[in-house]
């Protein structure tokens, strides 16, 4: 039975190759492929085939149809072209060509590439901590106590399996904060400056909420770290991404990871600070900063006697959306693969 697919394989082959005109490769594809065809009638004496050597029987025979199919499709492209040559005589090689479809970054990809450069150049090391963690780098270091109704907020989704006697369960990251902790076990020693880009997840799944999303998440740890190097951290970070023209301000707010901690806004660029439809009497809110906690830097291995840091968490799709001033309908685009919807930028 097998050899005499292989050999169906073998004389189709050569008839398509041998085929002078579209009408002859029409006649082959039919002799062999058609309702009794060759091929056609070899697959209906499957019923004689032995059960278990069916499946073996049944690939060999797809493979042998895709085979066909494929050779067919690339002789009949081949006869198009001789059949437009000689109805053109020849080829003008003074034509332009075709362009090729180039395709580019993603707009989220774009971005983090973007952040990445502004944080490097005031020396920002930029990492890319763990989307898969355990609960005591995202919530116990940060100081959540067990049962604290905080963690409720981050809407986390937990991983089925054994949780480690020390870290406790699995999750997905719902925050890039855990990178705090991570890079204080990494260096061990001040001076820090990290900067971690990486994937979050929280059980929200609507119009301005996407279950996927990126966070980046600054981290600077020193001696004699103050409010005042954050907010020139801010306001430099503010400049470079939306424009010189534009302010930032913070607002006190509480973090369970930072002591005192802000809010962070930026004067909107529409209403230059005057109050508009855009905005909240004229700043936008862009998201969470602090100076790290001292229970943090103790859980991170650090003597907070002797160093304090500062540090904030923001959304990327988030910073994006406020400076191209992109009114999506919904956010989940971002995802989804359209391409007419990426194509734009
Ligand atoms: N992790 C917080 C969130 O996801 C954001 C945040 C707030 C990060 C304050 C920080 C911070 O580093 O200091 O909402």
């Amino acid at each position: 039975m097998e050899e005499e697919l292989i050999g169906i394989k073998n004389t189709a082959l050569s008839f398509i190759l041998e085929a002078e005109d579209l009408e002859n490769l029409e006649e082959t594809k039919l002799q062999f492929l058609g309702r009794s065809g060759k091929l056609t009638l070899a697959l209906k004496e499957i019923i004689k085939v032995p059960v278990e050597k069916r499946k073996e029987f049944g690939l060999l025979a797809n493979e042998v149809k895709q085979t066909i199919e494929d050779a067919i499709e690339i002789q009949k492209s081949k006869l198009k072209t001789q059949k437009l040559g000689k109805i053109v005589g020849k080829i003008d090689v003074t034509n332009p060509g075709i362009k090729p479809l180039l395709g580019h970054l993603h707009l989220v990809t774009q971005a983090i590439e973007e952040i990445t450069n502004i944080f490097e150049k005031i020396s920002f090391e930029k990492l890319r901590y763990p989307e898969v963690e355990w609960d005591w780098y995202v919530f116990e270091a940060l100081n959540f106590p067990d049962n604290h109704p905080a963690r409720d907020d981050w809407e986390t989704f937990f991983i089925k399996g054994n949780a480690d006697p020390k870290k406790g369960p699995m999750l997905l990251a719902p925050h890039t904060s855990g990178g705090q902790i991570r890079e204080m076990e990494r260096k061990q020693k001040p001076p820090i400056r990290m900067l971690n880009i990486a994937k979050c997840y929280r059980r929200q799944s609507d119009i301005s909420h996407s279950p996927m999303f990126h966070q980046f998440e600054g981290l600077v740890v020193d001696k004699d770290i103050s409010i005042t190097n954050l907010k020139g951290t801010l306001d430099y970070f503010v400049k470079s991404w939306f424009g010189e023209k534009r302010q930032s301000r913070i607002r006190p707010y509480h973090f369970q990871f930072t002591e005192p901690s802000f809010e962070v806004d930026v004067s909107c660029g529409v209403c230059k600070g005057l109050g508009c439809k855009l905005c909240k009497a004229g700043w936008l809110e862009m998201g969470g900063a602090g100076m790290v906690h001292p229970n943090v830097l103790k859980a991170g291995g650090i003597d907070p006697n002797k160093y304090t840091g500062f540090a904030f968490g923001w959304g990327v799709e988030r910073v994006l959306m406020m400076r191209e001033g992109l009114k999506i309908d919904d956010l989940r685009i971002l995802y989804s693969n359209n391409l007419e919807f990426l194509q734009q930028f």
